[in-house]
């Protein structure tokens, strides 16, 4: 069942430089999608046309068969940015994963016990009282990470979410992502996580679809991801011969 259909999306900033050219496709309920591209290929500006967090030049997004009205948040994507300092607004951790359910009206000790079992989830529990400002870059996006799934978004958008995590940490968000069975886009250079999380692999060159495609397909051939500036994964690479 259709879930999110984008129909005709461009994004063009205020450089005039076209980010994302008429783009269109469809995601089913369910679909665990990864969206891989060069530096600059257009993989965070999708991410944050499909949020409403920047309005599209033309075209229209379609969630549950309503049509979203630009730049108007739609309460059923979540968004995890690539830089997760631009959603971090409150003083500590825990105030801010909660943010969301006290918001809905959440008392703040219910909220503060869920807070820090999301964060407990991500191995991050002990950072509750820490002032955000004062974390780390892989602790800043575990935070991040839980602020949004505290909310249980039906679509969930990850804008490179193991870009700063050291091995283990990537390897649970990897297997927690894994286990979720929202709808899910991830944007990341990371195309070995890819091969373990994707169902739907979408390539990104100078903001067009270049493939579209069911996973691993064309992430085991090194000549159409040379074409569009992406190495094989570690996970794909020919083992050197003794
Ligand atoms: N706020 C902005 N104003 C003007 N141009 C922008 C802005 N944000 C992005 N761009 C441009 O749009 C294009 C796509 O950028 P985007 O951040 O979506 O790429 P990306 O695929 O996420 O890259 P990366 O892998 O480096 O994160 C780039 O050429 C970038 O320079
Ligand atoms: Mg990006």
């Amino acid at each position: 069942m259709t879930q999110l259909a984008l129909n005709h999306i461009s994004c063009v900033y205020d450089t005039s430089l076209v980010s994302l050219d008429d783009i269109s496709f469809t995601v089913d309920k369910g679909e665990s999608i990864c969206v891989l591209g060069a530096n600059g290929s257009g993989k965070s500006t999708l991410l944050q046309v499909i949020a409403s967090c920047i309005k599209a030049s033309g075209g229209e997004i379609i969630i549950d068969g309503v049509v979203q009205k630009p730049g108007v948040n739609n309460r059923k994507a979540g968004i995890v940015f690539q830089e997760p300092d631009n959603q971090f607004f409150m003083p500590t951790v825990w105030e801010d994963v909660a943010f969301g359910i006290l918001k809905k009206g959440m008392k703040p000790e219910e909220a503060r016990t869920l807070a820090i079992n999301e964060l407990t989830n991500l191995e991050a529990g002990e950072l509750a009282d820490r002032p955000l400002y004062k974390l780390s870059g892989g602790e800043k996006q575990r935070v991040a990470l839980a602020s949004i799934l505290i909310m249980k978004p039906e679509i969930l958008l990850l804008d490179e979410p193991t870009a700063a995590l050291d091995p283990r940490a990537r390897k649970n968000i990897i297997a927690l992502l894994k286990n979720l069975d929202c709808t899910k886009i991830i944007a990341s250079h990371d195309l070995d996580m890819a091969l373990e999380i994707a169902s739907r692999i979408l390539f990104l060159h100078k903001g067009k679809i270049a493939a579209d495609c069911p996973a691993p397909g064309l992430l085991r051939d090194e000549g159409f991801l040379q074409s569009i500036g992406l190495e094989l994964p570690l996970g794909c690479a020919k083992k050197p011969t003794a």
